[in-house]
């Protein structure tokens, strides 16, 4: 996805956002529904969109904040063109799903729900993704990836990475 410029509130997107509150001003519980707009729009929900939201909504910015981070749906950073989802389900995490994670944030340099500076990968974890037969195992958007060691899982994404990265 396109990164949208966050920083001049008279573009389109905060515009566009604006209707979006003006139209539902009235709804009941009106706060998550600007805030999925907003993240339809943006596609993340940084700090300024939060202010923004805030401002136009005549709320506390705590209050939009400890929406945001209430439910996990809501991201505060953007998101990468893939996504690397480890399993953290029981299966995977007694056979070394911890050891995968570490290498794999050493290796994009990121800590979990981080983006890499390429905004190549983001790196998120899930409950059991019902393959717990090959645990432990990982996702790469919609791809598989079982029987990992955390040496396996970092030659994947590398591997991943020049496959798929355009040029
Ligand atoms: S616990 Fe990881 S796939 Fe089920």
């Amino acid at each position: 996805m396109e990164l949208v410029d966050i920083h001049n509130p008279d573009n389109e997107y905060y515009r566009s956002l604006k209707k979006f509150i003006e139209q539902n001003r009235e709804t009941p519980g009106p706060l998550i529904q600007v805030l999925h707009k907003a993240q339809e729009i943006f596609g993340y929900l940084p700090v300024e969109v939060q202010y923004f939201i805030a401002r136009e909504m005549d709320v506390s910015y705590s209050e939009v904040y400890g929406v945001v981070t209430f439910y996990n749906f809501f991201r505060t950073e953007p998101i990468g063109d893939h996504i690397i989802n480890v399993c953290l389900g029981t299966a995977c995490h007694v056979k070394g799903a911890q050891e995968i994670i570490k290498a794999l944030q050493k290796e994009l340099e990121l800590k979990v729900g981080g983006t890499t500076k390429d905004r190549f990968f983001t790196l998120s974890t899930a409950r059991c993704f019902g393959a717990c037969g090959l645990a432990p195992v990982m996702l790469i958007d919609d791809e598989v990836y079982g029987r990992l060691n955390p040496q396996k899982a970092v030659q994947i994404i590398q591997q991943f990475k020049q496959e798929n990265q355009e040029n």
